[in-house]
């Protein structure tokens, strides 16, 4: 067993809970009080990598049409570098009509034009490669476009496509066709919609235009397979895997008929929103899990059997702890994705949540994931809110502290390093097939994603230098005068220039290989402690509440005197390379520390 395993373990097994809720303790338990270093274990390349997520569209644009694209990408890769990440996953840059930008995919196997072509799509690999990072590309294996040939030959029968996709016959009420049960589709309005060519209704868990395929269909299975190993090939060292709760749904019974869903009895929600049933035939069915299975078997096997490095699978999945876990793998010892998101601090956490909620959602992780296993921190994503605008401005470096901080991989959604907040996008300039469903609704701000989707502010210039065009896609977000890269380059403290230091302190040792251990030290101010045998130790102190708050560290065993002030937080009124006494310390509200002891 690793060493880092046996800390785990250890971690685990001497968790001593405190007389105080909350205030848990994890020692490090190992036969130690040698001076050796501990020996420690080669991690993989994605183990304790951090993973940025650019969203194509609104990354850079190369050429003018307001669009961003690969020329744009292959163009500020150095930034990738600058800013200290080790990995970057594009959301989708396939053929598509655009629908859902991208993830409703026409052909799986070349890149859409207005993003660019395969050549550019080779040279962006090839130049990543050669600065050192690795490229993860976005797979889409529940639902192809209604504009695909798979679609186009299902629908006219094609044989070996008949079953493709989800096919079911009306159902006649009183001579009346209708859909075949009350399943609700994730934007709204019934899975089910008609095809006057096939006489049939289509399942699509997502927009119209995205249906999904029949993953009972052998044919499927194969022809996902083969597209994931096209990839591969042409150089992505993994995927983003998308959507994977819906691959299945229930199937019909023998007289072909499909069971409606029971209402959630969510009063807040209308009939044709996702949610007012209890979706138990369209999520998390346990089938779905062996095809997952299947897929890490084939990536493996394609490394193995190619002599190349791990290719990683990193499952998408909003389910809950339990559902979630099994994408690591199941109790039979077959493994699946590399890990699955990790989405506890975008759904269960807030600009509400204490210190002890915090504390509570990353020990929730850690109870739950299997033994051995690598966790990993979700702050945003091109789906939700952006990280400032679900908590507070002046959390944004404690949080990228505690994405950093904490053990196994961290994930940023291109801005965060910035602070990027949400954009306003009136309903004129909507083009979110989520938010375009509720019609020109009062509430189509709380269902549409593109206010976290507006372009990456790169300077004060037009358009925040994303792009040249007189329009954008969608609108550059006003406050990027006071928020971009230029800026934060050119200040002595910024976000970007925090940002910086955390990816940098990442390299040593306690935080890739240390243990862990996180407290409420009071209601407002968290505490997470890296800790390694004769390594400096590190900590994080993160006031996440309103008010300025005050605490001690002295009762706080692996941290030892001197402490020094290692990053601070922008607007904190420490430097650097300050030492500061254990005994009282006022955090205002937001304020975050990373804190340097000497070895223990
Ligand atoms: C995932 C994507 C989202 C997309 C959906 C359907 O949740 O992140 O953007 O709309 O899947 O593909
Ligand atoms: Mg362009
Ligand atoms: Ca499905």
């Amino acid at each position: 067993m690793s060493w880092t395993r046996t800390v785990i373990v250890a971690v685990i097994a001497a968790a001593v809970v405190g007389t105080v809720v909350g205030l848990v303790v994890w020692a490090v338990m190992r036969e130690t009080s040698t001076t050796e270093p501990p020996e420690l274990r080669e991690l993989d390349w994605w183990e304790h990598t951090v993973i940025y997520q650019i969203y194509p569209r609104s990354f850079k644009d190369s050429d003018g049409d307001g669009i961003g694209d690969l020329k744009g990408i292959i163009s500020e890769l150095e930034h990738l570098v600058d800013a200290g990440v080790g990995a970057l996953w594009m959301s989708p840059i396939f053929k598509s009509p655009m629908y859902d930008f991208g993830y409703d995919i026409s052909d799986f196997y070349d890149i859409q034009e207005e993003y660019g072509t395969m050549a550019d799509f080779n040279e962006l690999v090839e130049k990543a490669h050669a600065l050192g990072l690795k490229v993860l590309l976005d797979y889409v294996p529940n639902h192809a476009s209604t504009y695909s040939e798979y679609f186009k030959k299902s629908e006219n029968r094609e044989p070996g496509y008949e079953d493709y996709f989800v096919w079911a016959d009306p159902v006649r009420v009183n001579g009346v066709n209708q859909e075949p049960s009350n399943w609700i589709s994730q934007f709204g309005g019934s899975v089910w919609e008609f095809s006057e060519k096939r006489q049939q209704y289509y399942l699509h868990q997502f927009a119209i235009e995205q249906a999904d395929f029949n993953f009972r269909e052998q044919a499927v299975k194969d022809e996902m397979i083969k597209i994931m190993l096209f990839w591969i090939e042409r150089g992505a060292d993994g995927f983003r895997v998308d959507a994977i709760p819906h691959l299945f749904e229930t199937a019909p019974d023998a007289n072909g008929v499909y069971p409606d869903e029971p209402l959630s009895g969510n009063m807040f929600l209308r009939p044709d929103q996702a949610g007012y049933t209890t979706q138990i035939h369209t999520r998390d069915l346990i089938e779905l899990y062996d095809v997952v299975y299947d897929w890490r078997e084939a990536v493996d096997n394609w490394a193995k059997n190619n002599g190349s490095e791990t290719k990683v699978l990193l499952a998408e999945a909003y389910a809950n702890i339990s559902m979630t876990m099994l994408y690591y793998g199941d109790e039979k010892g077959r493994i699946g994705a590399h890990f699955p998101f990790n989405f506890d601090f975008i759904t269960t956490l807030s600009a509400e949540s204490s210190a002890r909620d915090f504390a509570y959602v990353i020990r929730h992780w850690f109870t739950y994931m299997p033994q051995g296993q690598v966790p990993n921190w979700v702050f945003g994503n091109h789906d939700q809110s952006r990280m400032p605008s679900r908590f507070r401005s002046n959390m944004v470096d404690g949080l990228n502290g505690l994405n950093m901080l904490l053990p196994g991989v961290a994930i940023t959604y291109q801005g965060e390093e910035i602070g990027m907040k949400d954009g306003f996008v009136s309903w004129e300039d909507t083009v979110d097939v989520a938010a375009l469903n509720q019609g020109n609704s009062s509430n189509y701000l709380e269902f549409s994603r593109d206010p976290c989707r507006t372009p990456y502010h790169w300077d004060n210039s037009t358009n925040a230098g994303f792009s040249t065009a007189p329009k954008t896609w969608l609108p550059v977000a006003e406050d990027y005068i006071e928020i971009n890269l230029q800026a934060q380059k050119d200040a002595s403290v910024s976000h970007y220039k925090v940002y910086q230091a955390l990816t940098r302190l990442r390299k040593e040792k306690t935080l890739s290989h240390g243990a862990f251990d996180v407290q409420a030290l009071s209601l407002n101010t968290l505490l997470l402690v890296r800790h390694l045998r004769t390594h400096d130790t590190y900590a994080l102190l993160f006031n996440v509440g309103s008010v300025s708050d005050t605490v001690s560290l002295s009762n706080v065993d692996l941290l030892s005197e001197p402490l020094t002030v290692y990053i601070s937080s922008v607007h904190s009124t420490r430097t650097p390379g300050s030492t500061i006494s254990s005994s009282s310390i006022t955090l205002l509200p937001g304020e975050a520390l990373v804190l340097r002891a000497p070895p223990t």
